[in-house]
């Protein structure tokens, strides 16, 4: 089964122009149902959701969000500087992820041209990511097969990374995809990623539709995972790679990196090079999306918390440098933990 995220439909609607169609990442695994976007509220509510989430296919949202803005401007008759108020409420709907400024930044320069010219860009963006994706994840299957001697590998990994959290393959997952073609993977243990579980609703069906060995584990259960010698390594995906290898990623990554520190396994963190922000030294001015405590206290829809307690809701958090034995990306692996940050695959 081939999960696309993220992609534009040119047969949408009745005016030639299409629409960025996304599959409804809120309602899997039980329904598949797409959103044909065409305006920037749809887009923002969208992103804001988590109907497109994952920071790769959060990239190709904002490279295809100018388009609508452009779009929603042409029907609408807005002038230039309401389109570019709305390319900009795109490119701010979550702060944590890199790449959704990234993508903006990307095509943005080429709105002049014109908005075909935008959105061949933003295929491109789309492209490239998959590109991407496929290069880190054998460079990261290599790198892990250089240092682990197992026939067949015990993975542990958080949130979702797949074809669904990127324009295709994956990152985390991409690697753990590669070691499953190459025959390396016993079994995958999938943290369950409270509070809006994307690994038992999305990383599982990945896993399931590949036909790879898995578990679903309440995030709780990892780090006992983990030192009861159950796991290998872990792998991980990120929303935004500080230059010194301090890495953002979903609630609980950090939990499962200390974990693995002290039980003596590579935690890996594996992201293409558009989630690398070279322009942080470290991790300590990453912005962490915090959300409403209800997606903590509510689970679908039924309250489970008392009426009078309030949740607390960081979305995401920060694994230092000295626990990331390596980020794998299409430009190589650095190894944080042993001194060589992201600088060193700079160009
Ligand atoms: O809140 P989400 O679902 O967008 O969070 C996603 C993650 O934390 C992923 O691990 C990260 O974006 C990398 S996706 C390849």
């Amino acid at each position: 089964m081939t999960l696309i995220a993220i992609e534009w439909d040119d047969a949408a609607g009745d005016d030639g122009r299409g629409a960025c169609r996304l599959l409804d990442q809120t309602l899997l695994p039980g329904r598949t149902t797409f959103r044909d976007i065409r305006s920037t509220d749809d887009l923002v509510t969208a992103i804001a959701e988590l109907a497109v989430r994952g920071a790769p296919a959060l990239g190709v949202a904002g490279a295809m969000g100018v388009v609508v803005a452009m779009d929603e401007g042409a029907r609408s008759g807005w002038d230039e500087a309401q389109v570019q108020q709305a390319v900009d409420r795109v490119r701010h709907a979550r702060p944590t992820a890199v790449n959704l400024a990234w993508g903006v930044d990307q095509v943005r320069p080429l709105m002049e041209q014109g908005r075909d010219a935008v959105l061949a860009a933003a295929r491109e963006v789309a492209r490239d990511d998959e590109a991407a994706n496929r290069e880190l994840s054998r460079l990261g299957a290599d790198w892990l097969l250089e240092r682990l001697d197992r026939p067949r590998l015990r993975v542990l990994t958080h949130c979702n990374t797949g074809s669904l959290a990127t324009s295709a393959w994956g990152t985390a997952l991409g690697v753990i995809r590669e070691l499953h073609a190459r025959d390396r993977i016993e079994l995958v243990y999938a943290d369950e990623t409270r509070p809006l579980l994307q690994g038992s609703r999305l990383t599982a069906l990945e896993l399931a539709s590949d036909g790879i060995p898995h578990v679903v584990q309440a995030d709780g259960a990892a780090a006992s995972t983990i030192l009861r010698g159950l796991v290998d390594f872990a792998v991980v995906g990120a929303d935004r790679i500080a230059a010194n290898g301090d890495a953002a990623n979903k609630i609980g990554t950090l939990g499962v990196a200390l974990a693995c520190a002290d039980a003596g396994i590579p935690f890996m963190v594996a992201a293409p090079w558009s989630t690398v922000d070279l322009s942080m030294a470290d991790g300590s001015g990453i912005e962490i999306e915090e959300r409403s405590g209800d997606e903590v206290t509510v689970l679908n829809g039924t309250r489970l918390a008392p009426v009078d307690s309030s949740g607390f809701n960081p979305a995401f958090d920060v694994t230092p440098a000295r626990l990331v034995d390596a980020v794998a990306t299409e430009r190589g692996v650095a190894e944080p933990r042993r001194g060589t940050d992201l600088t060193s695959l700079g160009r």
